[in-house]
């Protein structure tokens, strides 16, 4: 059944630009019975971790992060491009291929010492997911863990590398 999920993302050539494989979660969400197994993956490997917060990352993270929130009984964050939210924010820049950007989270949307899970559609450099760390760790926050849809293998790899490198034990699955 991770084939049928594997099968239902559409990949297309040099989107939005020259050499880009883009990895389209779209095709995934038209698909009721792909859409639901791929949340329940997820949902059942975190359902008894006594997670408080499930953190979505703006935009594409947002399609997945709310429902797996409510299945596990825990409150939703978004963290959300810069300028988007209308009170009292903190905020993480990282860096793009060309340039920054950043993501902003609404003080007081989490409180010390609960535990959240981060959100995202993909991990590619990991300058996303690791902004969206440092902002709930900056709130008092323990990031449990972080999850995506899409491992992209040489990824995976990459990141197993570095982990040894700072002599983390932490696992990359
Ligand atoms: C994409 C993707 C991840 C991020 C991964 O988001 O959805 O959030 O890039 O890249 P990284 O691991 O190198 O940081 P993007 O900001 O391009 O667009 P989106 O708003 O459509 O999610
Ligand atoms: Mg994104």
């Amino acid at each position: 059944r991770l084939q049928a999920i594997s099968d239902a993302i559409r990949v297309i050539p040099h989107f939005p630009k020259q050499g880009i494989m883009f990895q389209d979660i779209t095709t995934l969400l038209l698909d009721h019975k792909v859409f639901k197994h791929t949340v329940d993956i997820i949902v059942d490997r975190y359902r008894d971790m006594d997670i408080s917060v499930v953190a979505g990352v703006e935009a594409r993270g947002f399609m997945f992060a709310p429902s797996i929130a409510l299945a596990i009984g825990a409150k939703f964050v978004p963290l959300r491009k810069p300028r988007k939210l209308p009170g009292e924010v903190i905020s993480e820049s990282y860096v793009l291929e060309y340039g920054t950007d950043s993501l902003e989270m609404h003080v007081g949307a989490v409180q010390p010492g609960e535990r959240a899970l981060i959100i995202d559609d993909l991990v590619a450099t990991g300058g996303t997911l690791f902004a969206a760390t440092k902002l709930l760790e900056r709130l008092g926050a323990e990031v449990v863990e972080c999850a995506c849809v899409i491992g992209l293998p040489e990824v995976k790899e990459k990141f197993r590398r570095l982990l040894l490198r700072l002599g983390d034990q932490g696992e990359v699955d």
